[in-house]
């Protein structure tokens, strides 16, 4: 049986739309073996689909197809600690998986880079799958065929905490309210705070992230999807954050903060609370720096 952890992630970073994202300490569980057919079981009660539209069973059987190898059905063990819907990379978490899995039952046949651009193609952007599968913080252009990425591993003791909504927001309702064109003014203004993003991460110029955070490009739109989310925003700062964004395409709310401040976890819960919001759940998580692997 194939074992395999894969992390949480949190695309766009705020400006680095379609472009940024970074691994997080949050995983989802996949066993894998091959079978006679479809069995596919959740182990922590988790919905999960059990027939073939099961999205790890799919992509494992497209790479089967892929490598022009026999393809009789597998036997799959999910464990979903990641939400779904919610912006923290829960599809990209079961592609990786089925890639990853297959790539293994089947000796490795796949490169790395490769498991990378098939990730991306099937995905449709790469700031969620590649660092699903490298982790650290990503930074990837995808030209529609190949993801050209650099991934780089992020020393620090910053937490980032993410408020969760009870709502799921579809990635593709999400990226529907956005517009077709923008203003070079704007193109500017996203490309100099998705630099600067990366450049400040890397170096702990932790300052800087507010600014770098801020985009034209989808976060104005989607706030509008989430309700209550400038309340979040406002709260996160008002506790000292470095940083607040909605996490990939929402509607979790990812905020950068530092180690020392000790209780931001709890003073937020405790504001989310006095807000009438006590169905959005926090969770504290650090960067992962491993990416998809076997489980210790
Ligand atoms: N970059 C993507 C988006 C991430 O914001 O739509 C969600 O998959």
């Amino acid at each position: 049986m194939i074992k395999i952890q894969i992390p949480a992630t949190s695309a766009n970073l705020g400006a680095g739309f379609d472009a940024l994202g970074l691994a997080l300490s949050y995983y989802n569980y996949v066993n894998m073996e091959e079978a006679d057919g479809v069995n596919i079981v959740s182990l922590d009660g988790t919905y999960v689909p059990d027939d073939e539209s099961n999205l790890v069973y799919a992509t494992a059987k497209t790479l089967y197809q892929i490598c022009g190898r026999p393809f009789h059905g597998l036997h799959i063990e999910q464990i979903n600690n990641i939400p779904m819907a919610r912006g923290m990379g829960s599809s990209s978490a079961c592609i990786i998986a089925g890639l990853v899995g297959a790539n293994r039952l089947m000796g490795d046949p796949l490169t790395l880079d490769e498991l990378v651009n098939l990730s991306a193609q099937i995905e449709g952007h790469p700031d969620n799958t590649a660092p699903a599968l490298l982790g650290g913080i990503v930074t990837a252009v995808f030209d529609g065929k190949s993801v050209h990425w650099v991934k780089q591993e992020v020393f620090t003791t910053l937490k980032f905490i993410v408020a969760v909504p009870d709502f799921e927001l579809k990635t593709e309702q999400a990226r529907a309210c956005l517009p077709k064109e923008i203003s070079h003014r704007d193109a500017v203004y996203n490309l100099s705070r998705a630099a600067l993003f990366s450049a400040s991460l890397l170096t702990g110029k932790y300052e800087n992230l507010r600014t770098a955070v801020d985009d034209k490009l989808h976060q104005p739109y989607r706030m509008e999807l989430i309700p209550h989310a400038a309340e979040v925003f406002d709260t996160a700062y008002s506790l000292g954050a470095y940083a607040a964004y909605i996490s990939g395409a929402g509607p979790s709310i990812m905020m950068i903060v530092d180690a020392e401040n000790c209780f931001f976890a709890g003073k937020l819960r405790f504001a989310l609370d006095r807000a009438g919001l006590s169905a959005w759940q926090v969770h504290e998580l650090h960067i992962d720096n491993a990416g998809t692997r076997e489980p210790s």
